[in-house]
């Protein structure tokens, strides 16, 4: 179909010049955000996209804060957390420091979520929590939270 072929070279061409990957993620998802972002910059193809993300930057900015979808919540997915507790848990107690890498995110509220785990644990005091996310919109909202 015309519309893989496009968001396939849309999606080279921003790993190759920007460095950005998006190349695995969810075929059906990432096509959605895609067409989402399409009709928001006024585009009729996702091949006229890829011109404009490639050509001006500031398009490529407002791809990167439109194509993440940054749903969270406070222990999200429950089973995810039983298991960390249940089976993660017990090997992390024998470390004498450990660090923890949020890759994605979004406001924060994994991260808090892995805090109190930690916390009641009684291993918070011995843990680095750092986290990131490619959308600066919801990074700046966690980092202002945890300045507070
Ligand atoms: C659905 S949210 C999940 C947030 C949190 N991990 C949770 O489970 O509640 C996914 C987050 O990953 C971020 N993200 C997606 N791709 C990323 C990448 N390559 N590097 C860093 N963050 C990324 C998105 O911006 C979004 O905020």
């Amino acid at each position: 179909m015309l519309e893989d072929i496009e968001v396939d070279l849309l999606l080279e061409g921003i790993y190759r010049y920007y460095g950005f990957d998006f190349r695995n993620y969810s075929r059906v998802s990432i096509t959605r955000r895609i067409s989402y972002i399409v009709g928001i910059e006024g585009l009729k193809t996702i091949s006229a996209l890829q011109d404009k993300v490639l050509h001006d930057r500031k398009c490529m900015e407002r791809f990167l804060l439109n194509v993440s979808v940054n749903v969270t919540s406070m222990f999200r997915d429950p089973s995810f957390f039983l298991a960390l507790r249940s089976l993660v848990i017990p090997i992390l107690r024998t470390y004498p420091f450990i660090k923890i890498w949020h890759a994605g995110c979004s406001t924060g509220e994994e991260v808090y979520s892995m805090a109190i785990l930690l916390q009641e644990e009684g291993l918070y005091h011995r843990c680095r929590l750092y986290a990131t996310d490619i959308n600066e919109r919801v990074y700046v909202k966690l980092k202002l939270v945890f300045s507070l």
